[in-house]
């Protein structure tokens, strides 16, 4: 299965796919987490991000297509792909086409997980990640465990400026892809955010028909 969660930044996008990706046994390919990764590792890829992510915009689709070429590639995906955080705009998603057409395969469904913007200012401020693993945890709905609370960390991105910033970018650019898959006359499943992260899930798989 070849699924694209789209959300706006902290709609949970992250917190459903990594569930979503254990239950349907398919790899998760998230832009956002690569990017991160590259910029913690120092790599020169990681040091142009920054600027970027750091500021709330956009990375160049560029740099972004050649990552999710590159996930694609392993064999891990072979069976299918959870996209997190990709595509983020209309060209980011012809380029998709493209890329999976070059290997036979194709989009199953969109799901959009829809969470108000007020809400979604509350979730970004107690989120907290384990920079060993990559976990994400909330102070508040699912507070990091004692053995790990000490090293958690916030994300320079989740400020309450940029994150209205990136709020207006999603807005903008990646929102207008719920009419893009439509008018392709793909799924697209609209399910209700908020409420606790397992009923979320349980949507989700539902509306997947699972
Ligand atoms: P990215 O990492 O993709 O960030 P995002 O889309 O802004 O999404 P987030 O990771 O902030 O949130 P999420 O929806 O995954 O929510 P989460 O599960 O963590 O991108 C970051 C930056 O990288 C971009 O701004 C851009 O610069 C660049 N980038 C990435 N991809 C790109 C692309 N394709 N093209 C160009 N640039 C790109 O949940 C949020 C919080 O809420 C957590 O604390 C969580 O514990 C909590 N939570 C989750 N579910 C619930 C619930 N049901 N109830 C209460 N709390 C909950």
């Amino acid at each position: 299965m070849h699924l694209i969660l789209l959300g706006a930044p902290g709609a949970g996008k992250g917190t459903q796919g990594s569930h979503l990706s254990d239950r349907l046994g398919v790899p998760k390919i998230a832009t956002g987490d690569i990017l991160r990764a590259a910029v913690h590792a120092g790599t020169e890829l990681g040091r142009e991000a920054k600027q970027y992510m750091d500021a709330g915009e956009l990375v160049p689709d560029s740099v972004i297509l050649g990552l999710v070429r590159e996930a694609l590639a392993d064999k891990a995906a072979r069976g299918g792909a959870i996209f997190d955080g990709f595509p983020r705009n209309v060209s980011q998603a012809e380029s998709l086409n493209a890329i999976l057409q070059e290997s036979e395969r194709t989009l199953d469904a969109v799901v959009v997980l829809d969470v108000a913007d007020e809400a979604i200012v509350e979730r970004m401020s107690g989120r907290r990640t384990d920079p060993e693993t990559g976990q994400v945890y909330h102070l508040t709905h699912n507070p990091p465990p004692a053995e790990v609370a000490e090293r958690v960390v916030q994300r320079e991105d989740d400020r309450e400026e940029t994150v209205r910033h990136r709020l207006e970018v999603y807005a903008a650019q990646t929102a207008p892809l719920i009419d893009f898959y439509e008018a392709a006359g793909l799924p697209v499943r609209r399910v209700d955010g908020t409420g606790s992260i397992e009923q979320v899930q349980e949507r989700i798989l539902s509306a997947l028909g699972h």
